[in-house]
């Protein structure tokens, strides 16, 4: 130990070579984020600030290639992480480097950097990856909608395995640059403000903004046949709607729905606050599928949802989420009430403008036409499993447990409550006992048996004072 002959200096360096050279304190991140519904989903370790994407996507063969950046910040001493991905990486850098790849499960890939990467310090991931989007199955089941024009990432809880490599998770929302390019006459949609296209050698380039914090599930891609309308909010947004050409007799009722978005959102801003996000509008593209998503900025529909002629109600439903989902999103996916039970319960308030039947009305017909031996009582909204993720309880006795709220603590509080929620949380995540705690501080009530009672009780509960009850 000749302590005395070792300069200071030379001790620095020796403790800087140590930081790399040593994997003492460097571990592999956790595969999974920690959501006990879906323990693959996500992954541990780090943090994305931001994804660009720069792809380009064929409609005649469904090959989607590319890369992606991502800035990430690791959040522990990190000597391998994961990211979520079901097409093919075919090179990893990071910091510049190359990167050891492997798979495993059905849609984790395994990285591990040429240098151990420590906590803090920011670090650029660069992906190239390719594959057919329409051939992933991940739990066999796929969330890429292959059409006869081209093809659409849009699911929940999961989408971006089948078109970008991700943290993929609600837990871990970051901003999104997405570049596609596609054959000439083709048309790519994605989030918040088409920046720019331009044409070169047969293909056309779409350049797409989201500059708020977007889940990854929120992240879509449409490729297809377009016709497309663009406008303006009060407030200068830009609004840009997409309608695929091959809608049939339901282009009308499509049109006549969505190109309502702009009114729908200023009504729910008197009920909500502020539009969270940069842009608006909505797609259609000519899927099989009947269900509609909330994707950030610009929610997708189905079709089917037009069939019987105008559907303002599902325009209202995607759009409430935008504050209800996008800008506050679930902490976990156990959390979906947070989501699922406002965007109904905002339909309800738009039948009561709208003259269809009031909220109440609304509420004690469901409350009425479900039998206490229906298996609709036994989902728990609170806690529904990820099995009943989307089962129609989540939804309308999620609804019925807000109008036992409002019934209990009065309109002024519930209002209060409904646009106090979406600004204390904006761009963040929550799970359902904070909404519970806002719910209390803001009344001024203790309000653990009312939430007990409509989220978490297996069994019909007893008529609400406020159902039929108020005067
Ligand atoms: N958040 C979507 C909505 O409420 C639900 C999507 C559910 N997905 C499904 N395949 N059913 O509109
Ligand atoms: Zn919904």
């Amino acid at each position: 130990m000749h302590r005395r002959l070792i300069a200071p200096g030379a001790i620095a360096a020796s403790l800087l070579l140590a930081i790399p050279a040593s994997a003492a304190g460097f571990e592999p991140g956790a595969a999974g984020i920690g959501d006990p519904y879906y323990p693959a989903s996500g992954n541990g370790g780090y943090d994305v600030a931001h994804y660009d994407l720069r792809l380009k996507y064929q409609p005649a063969t469904d090959v989607l290639e590319g890369t992606a950046t991502i800035l990430a910040t690791p959040t522990q001493n990190l000597s391998r992480f994961n990211l979520d991905l079901g097409l093919t990486a075919t090179e990893v850098r990071v910091n510049g480097l190359k990167a050891a790849v492997a798979t495993s499960g059905a849609h984790e890939l395994e990285v591990t950097p040429a240098v151990p990467l420590p906590k803090g310090r920011p670090v650029t991931v660069v992906v190239r990856y390719a594959g057919k989007p329409s051939s992933v199955r991940i739990d066999g089941w796929t969330a890429w909608h292959r059409t006869p024009d081209g093809g659409v990432a849009a699911q929940e809880p999961e989408s971006a395995a089948w078109w970008f490599p991700s943290n993929d998770h609600p837990l871990d929302k970051a901003t999104f640059d997405v570049s596609v390019a596609v054959p000439d006459g083709t048309q790519a949609i994605s989030n918040g403000v088409l920046q720019s296209q331009s044409s070169r050698i047969g293909w056309t380039r779409f350049n797409w903004r989201s500059d708020k914090p977007q889940a990854t599930y929120l992240a879509t891609l449409a490729v297809g046949k377009f016709d497309i309308t663009t406008g303006t909010t009060a407030n200068g947004l830009p609004v840009l709607n997409a309608y695929s050409k091959d809608l049939g007799a339901n282009a009308g009722a499509a049109r006549a729905s969505i190109e309502r978005t702009t009114e729908v959102a200023e009504w729910l801003e008197g009920l909500f606050g502020p539009y969270p996000f940069n842009a608006l509008g909505g797609y259609v593209p000519n899927v099989t599928s009947g269900y509609a998503l909330e994707t950030q900025t610009r929610p997708f529909y189905s079709p089917r949802q037009f069939a019987n002629g105008s559907n303002v109600s599902v325009v209202v439903h995607e759009i409430a989420h935008q504050w209800y989902g996008d800008s506050v999103s679930v902490e976990g996916w156990k959390d979906i009430w947070i989501n699922e039970g406002f965007a109904r319960y905002s339909q309800w308030l738009w039948s009561e403008k709208e003259g269809e039947g009031t909220a109440q009305e609304l509420a004690d017909y469901v409350y009425a036409t479900r039998a206490a031996d229906d298996p609709f009582w036994t989902v728990k909204p609170g806690d529904p499993g990820a099995d009943n993720l989307f089962h129609g309880a989540v939804y309308d006795r999620g609804a019925l447990a807000l109008q036992a709220l409002r019934g209990e603590i009065g309109d002024e509080n519930f209002f209060a409550i409904l646009k106090g929620w979406p600004a204390k949380r904006a761009h963040g995540n929550a799970n359902v006992g904070d909404f519970v705690a806002y719910a209390e501080s803001v009344s001024g009530r203790q309000l653990d048996a009312l939430f007990d009672t409509w989220l978490y009780q297996p069994s019909k509960p007893a008529a609400p004072a406020a159902a039929g009850a108020r005067t």
